[in-house]
């Protein structure tokens, strides 16, 4: 959802300097090095992520304790090299010290270099050899602490008065797990956390047990679907739990701060009647559980759509639900492969909404579409163009949600219902649990329809002003 922009652009200059990332890498494969580069190659976030290897599974084990803030981990990491690897990094924000890492059981030499604030710099006791599955065990421990995005809002292990809401987008993961933290690197989880008796931990897919010893309970989830790290959550708080299933038999597990109960009845109500309808339009939901976490964070200023469960910072609005739960098809199954492909999730998000609405007995796609055309050419709303925000704290802009969903209204009207609808379900079973750009998809929709759609979406997605 459009999170209310915060006036402080902090950081400014931080945004996009394209990186030599990519051609660096390219060259030190070439030239032989063994050493894991430092960055995906994300030209918006040149530090996020890392070279060398793949993640398939992460198995954290977290222990929080509200009042300090105090957050020990262990991460147990298993991956596979990409290359030979004589060393590797993992992205861990300094806030959190590592006392130990281990591969392959075997203790390996750790640094964090002052210089590089996200980086746990790991050289393993042995070469790693292109293509071997290895294990990685960090230990660490430091005090639960946020970030701020580029745009100014809030990322990451951010406290709250009775525990933790716990977001990734776009940076934040690092500030509570070791991780290879690029969208592209997909995996599995098991999200163990352990909180002082009375409070509950909320994270992604299944809960699997809740066992309470010794004054403190220990919450286990297990998500067996790959997703991207910016998705994970364990938050921490006072929680009403309540379950059901979805028309479709999809689980749901819904966790609701006390205060917000009263305030998000009526909307959290039509979850399952939402989650159906996208599944009418979308096909099949891609998760084997659903739910939502609604924490009273309203300083947060936004909602994450954490997968399987979407987190809110406050009672949802009915539109702002329908936004976080179309994207476990648009966002949390195909996730975009860059940070500058995010209309493909929240263009699509957005325009879900609308869906939503028009299906609900609101407005329809249509109507949506005409009052967002009646905005004047020199209203903010036009810029940056969705296809491209060109910096990174432009990632999130009313643009790429409100011109972004009029993108496919727009295409809607001109490709009709049927061919739409067929591409947008084609598209997410082309990509599922993978990741794309907004040109795959243009091209894409283009031979679905056997049309020429060049000049549409230069005018909707790349062109700047109102199209
Ligand atoms: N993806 C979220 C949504 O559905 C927005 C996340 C905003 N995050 C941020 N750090 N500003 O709208
Ligand atoms: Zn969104």
């Amino acid at each position: 959802m459009p999170f209310v922009r915060s006036a402080c652009v902090l950081v400014l200059s931080a945004a996009v300097a394209v990186s030599g990332t990519v051609a660096a890498t390219g060259a030190a494969n070439r030239s032989g090095s063994t050493i894991g580069s430092q960055g995906a190659g994300d030209p918006y976030f040149p530090s996020q992520g890392n070279g060398g290897y793949n993640v398939g599974h992460y198995d954290l084990y977290l222990r929080y304790t509200p009042s300090g803030q105090h957050l020990r981990g262990t991460a147990t990491i298993q991956a596979r090299a990409t290359k030979t690897l004589t060393r590797f990094d993992l992205d861990l924000r300094h806030s959190m010290k590592v006392s130990s890492v281990w591969v392959n059981g075997t203790k390996a030499v750790a640094k964090q270099p002052a210089s590089r604030t996200q980086e746990l710099v790991i050289t393993p006791k042995h070469t790693l050899p292109k293509g071997q599955q290895f294990t990685v065990r960090v230990h660490y421990a430091g005090v639960g602490k946020a970030i701020h995005d580029p745009d100014g809002s809030l990322d990451g292990w951010i406290p709250t008065s009775d525990g933790a809401f716990v977001a990734g987008e776009p940076q934040g993961a690092p500030t509570w797990f070791p991780v290879n933290n690029s969208p592209r690197d997909k995996a599995t989880y098991r999200v163990m956390v352990n909180v002082p008796k009375g409070l509950a931990a909320i994270s992604n897919g299944a809960l699997k047990s809740r066992v309470t010893k010794h004054n403190r309970t220990t919450w286990t989830w297990k998500l067996t679907k790959p997703i991207s790290s910016y998705l994970v959550t364990a938050t921490v708080g006072k929680y009403k739990i309540t379950r059901g299933h979805t028309g479709d038999g999809v689980p749901y597990l819904i966790a609701v701060d006390p205060s917000q109960q009263a305030d998000s009845a009526n909307v959290l109500r039509k979850l399952p009647r939402i989650l159906d309808f996208f599944t009418t339009r979308y096909g099949k939901y891609p998760f084997k559980q659903s739910g939502a976490i609604v924490d009273n964070a309203p300083y947060v200023g936004y909602a994450l759509e954490t997968a399987t469960r979407p987190i809110f910072d406050r009672a949802p609005s009915e539109s702002t639900l329908a936004h976080e739960l179309a994207h476990e098809w648009y966002g949390d199954t195909v996730t975009l492969k860059r940070w500058r492909d995010i209309w493909l999730n929240e263009g699509f998000a957005e325009f879900s909404a609308w869906l939503w609405d028009e299906h609900s007995g609101g407005q329809t796609g249509a109507q949506h579409l005409n009052q967002l055309m009646s905005l004047s050419a020199n209203n903010e709303i036009w810029n940056p163009p969705p296809g491209n925000p060109r910096t990174n704290d432009q990632i999130f802009s009313d643009s790429v949600y409100e011109r972004g969903a009029g993108t496919l209204q727009a295409l809607r009207e001109k490709l009709g219902n049927k061919t739409f609808f067929t591409i947008m379900r084609g598209w997410v079973a082309a990509h599922r649990y993978g990741n794309a750009t907004v040109g795959e998809f243009t091209s894409y929709a283009s031979a679905v329809s056997h049309r020429d759609l060049t000049h549409f979406f230069h005018v909707w997605l790349y062109k700047n002003g109102k199209p």
